[in-house]
């Protein structure tokens, strides 16, 4: 026993040494990627820490909207869970390269680019779907036009106001924040004003209907300065024979149902009886 122990100890010490080594000298550097002439050459001396145009005025990001399905709306929680294609496209003078063509890069490259911090305000919980691989694409144009698409499915909060429901409309917003730049770094826009968002008049719900939207440019302020903002505002409408049909009408014929015991001669107690039973089966 004590000595395989002995031999075996030596043994772990220098498999854990040569594996130590081993993943020092093979750990894979940022600049050794093989990558092709052209990105390796735009790469060059390409810091992503750093926005485009660093101390030369904002960079003006433009925004537009995809929604592919609103999945959930409730009145309970006052919010609802949407899966949206964020769209982002700016300019980067560093990425400027020759011809005519556009390069769709890998996901994964995404992270030796500069991107903006965009976050959604109001939403309660999202995330970046990964299946099959990251839903996220970012292509960059010979003039340096850099486009980069995302795919969220987010919860967002909507404050409801639920005095006549359901015969109101609800007003919803989605909005859309820098975290970390301020409004002398970067300046957001909606690429084509109130037509960027695209996929809410198709959209088939079957509580709600979308009545109208737009979208608006403004500023947060707190302490710490004034950020740039999007909001996309949208208008639902309760579809009140969904509501009929699935709230009131089974709520009345519940009612109804539960006179039926009152309108049975009182002489026939069989019949009674069994009706008695059944209405406490239905009040479990
Ligand atoms: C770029 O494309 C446009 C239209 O497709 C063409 O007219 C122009 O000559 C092209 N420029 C270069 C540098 O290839
Ligand atoms: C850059 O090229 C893309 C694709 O050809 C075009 O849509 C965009 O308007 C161009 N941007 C500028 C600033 O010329
Ligand atoms: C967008 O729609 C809103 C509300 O209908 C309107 O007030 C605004 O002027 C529109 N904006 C543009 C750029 O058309």
């Amino acid at each position: 026993m004590l000595v395989s122990l002995l031999t075996c100890v030596p043994l772990f010490l220098f498999l854990m040494h040569s594996t130590c080594v081993l993943s020092g000298a093979k750990h894979p550097d940022r600049n050794d990627f093989d990558l092709s002439p052209t990105i390796r050459k735009l790469m060059k001396g390409y810091n992503s820490y750093l926005k485009p145009n660093f101390n030369e005025g904002p960079i003006e990001i433009g925004m537009s909207l995809g929604i592919a399905s609103i999945d959930a709306i409730s009145e309970i929680n006052m919010d609802y869970t949407a899966t949206i294609f964020l769209r982002q496209q700016w300019m980067d003078e560093r990425l400027l390269f020759e011809g005519n063509k556009s390069l769709s890069l890998d996901r994964r490259l995404v992270e030796l680019l500069w991107v903006p911090d965009t976050f959604i305000v109001n939403s309660r919980k999202s995330f970046l779907h990964d299946i099959t691989v990251e839903n996220r694409l970012i292509r960059i144009f010979s003039n340096g036009t850099v486009f980069y698409a995302l795919r969220i499915t987010a919860t967002i909060a909507c404050n409801m106001d639920l005095t006549k429901y359901p015969m109101d409309r609800q007003m919803c917003t989605l909005q859309l924040e820098s975290w970390g730049y301020n409004l002398q770094d970067v300046v957001f826009y909606w690429t084509q004003g109130n037509d960027s968002m695209k996929g809410l008049d198709t959209l088939q719900l079957a509580q709600y209907s979308v009545e109208s939207y737009y979208t608006s440019v403004s500023q947060a302020v707190y302490e710490t300065g004034s950020y740039p903002k999007l909001v996309l505002h949208f208008a639902l409408w309760c579809n009140i024979l969904y509501f009929i049909l699935e709230r009131y009408v089974p709520a009345t014929l519940l009612v109804a149902l539960s006179w039926v015991s009152f309108w049975i001669s009182q002489s026939s107690v069989p019949a009674r009886t069994c009706i008695g039973v059944m209405t406490i089966h239905f009040k479990k």
